[in-house]
């Protein structure tokens, strides 16, 4: 089988591109804005950087030491345990179950740009009452740009590697960039900007609940892409010569930056307008287009520029979704890249239509199972349950699994020896139970009774994993 090689910077912007995403600019500052900011942003930053960080080289290792499709990777490096590993590889699934949602929001996010250039809503009570139309009873508008994304998303990874994904990442995040850049720079010029930053970074300590932390610790796996083959699959198209761990500071750095702009330039706009920092999801689509309408004309402009930029930047992170599936059925079953995209973008464009019904007042009872309704289950599963159980596999394989001396072989330009032992004494020692305490306290919070059969599930499977490789 062929995979494509990046160039480096294209890798780079790449696995930037599938970073940053909704998780960064809709995701991080509502869930913020939730559990009280500055509290909630220290566990997510030391989330990052102590299980993050670790994770990502592992998940970049099983790629570039495995060059093939995910359930590729895994057997090829436990040639004597494959029967079992094999199916961590089956975690890129995870990714058409995120993306089912995360098209959905993406055509939110379509409807918006076309908002605001034609009419934005001018006071907030306005705002909500138009988005909560959109959600619960505006069947054909969501409908009709869910499809729209699913043709993007899967027409851009139809192209491939080096046409599709590397091109569009090549244009799309210098854009997203300078778009977040300029409007940063204008927030940082208001009175409010203070107030946002004391909201950001000062911890209430009060209010780090085990809640908070587990929302913290999925955010981090969410944002960074971790725990479902995205970063891995782009890994297996890495050059030969590229040191693992400056790559993987670039990518968190980045991600991590870019979610504190956004954050920062938000938060600054809804406090300089008076407007609730507490909004959850409609955030971004209640709030700040009311506020965008407070400020005149330069609103207008900023609001086109915001979705579109939101805009780019999930669809940098979808394709990374889609491809680890379509990867997958290209080297497994020969499919062609056309016939493998189309499979896996059906899967996730009929889920996300059942996703987005379930928000419509006429069928949410239908569709609604415990306190949660699909749409809520599936982002609840993935970022919950599932990112952190694939991080935690990832970790156990390269910790356990994959011999030590071929690590230390693939890493050998990327660290130093003390370097190694660090990282590794944390992959096999640190990590894993951290994420497995984690997970576990998840079962006190949300009642043992609903959420014990899932994980026996993901704990059996696991244990099963692991227990076939001894
Ligand atoms: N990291 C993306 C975001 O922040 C979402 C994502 C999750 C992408 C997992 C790929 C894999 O929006």
């Amino acid at each position: 089988m062929k995979i494509a090689r990046f160039s480096q910077l294209g890798f780079i912007l790449a696995a930037a591109g599938s970073a940053v995403g909704l998780g960064n600019i809709w995701k991080f500052p509502y869930v913020a804005g939730e559990y009280g900011g500055g509290a909630f942003v220290l566990i997510y930053l030391i989330t990052v950087i102590a299980i993050g960080f670790s994770v990502m080289i592992a998940e970049m290792l099983i790629g570039y030491m495995g060059r093939l499709d995910s359930v590729g990777s895994f057997e090829k490096l436990a040639p004597l345990h494959k029967k079992s590993w094999k199916y961590a590889g089956f975690m890129g699934f995870t990714g058409l179950l995120i993306l089912s949602f995360y098209s959905v929001v993406i055509g939110w996010i379509f409807h918006y740009i076309a908002v605001s250039i034609t009419t934005l809503p001018s006071t907030v009570s306005e705002a909500e009452q138009a988005f909560t139309q959109l959600l619960s009873s505006d069947v054909k508008t969501q409908f009709f740009y869910h499809t729209l994304a699913f043709i993007v998303i899967t027409g851009i990874v139809l192209k491939g590697i080096k046409g599709g994904i590397e091109k569009i990442n090549y244009i799309l995040m210098p854009m997203l960039v300078l778009i977040l850049g300029g409007m940063f720079l204008y927030a940082s010029s208001l009175d409010a900007f203070s107030e946002a930053v004391s909201f950001m970074f000062n911890p209430d300590f009060s209010k780090i609940t085990s809640e908070a932390i587990i929302t913290a610790v999925g955010h981090a796996f969410f944002t960074l892409s971790l725990g479902m083959a995205s970063i891995l699959t782009y890994s297996a198209s890495l050059p030969k010569q590229i040191n693992l761990s400056k790559t993987s500071l670039i990518i968190v750095g980045l991600d991590t930056g870019i979610a504190i702009i956004a954050g920062l330039m938000l938060f600054t706009f809804l406090f300089e307008y008076g407007a609730e920092p507490s909004k959850g999801p409609g955030l971004v689509f209640i709030s700040l287009p009311a506020v965008f309408y407070e400020m005149g004309s330069l609103g207008n402009v900023f609001a086109v520029l915001f979705f579109i930029g939101l805009a780019f930047a999930g669809l940098t992170s979808a394709i990374s979704l889609l491809e680890p599936m379509v990867q997958y059925q290209i080297d497994r079953f020969d499919f062609s890249r056309m016939k493998s995209a189309f499979i896996a973008g059906g899967f996730f464009y009929l889920l996300g239509l059942v996703a987005l019904l379930a928000n419509i007042n006429e069928y949410s009872e239908l569709l609604t199972f415990g306190s949660k309704n699909v749409f809520d289950w599936i982002d609840f599963i993935t970022a919950s349950i599932l990112l952190p159980l694939g991080g935690l596999l990832m970790s156990i394989f390269v910790g356990f699994i994959v011999p030590k001396t071929q690590l230390q072989a693939a890493l050998k330009s990327s660290m130093s020896e003390f370097g190694f032992t660090l990282w590794y004494f944390s992959l096999r020692f640190i990590v894993p139970p951290a994420l497995i305490v984690v997970m576990l306290n998840l079962m006190s919070i949300i009642g043992v009774e609903l959420i014990m059969p899932m994980f026996g599930v993901a704990y059996l499977i696991s244990a099963v994993v692991w227990l076939g490789s001894i």
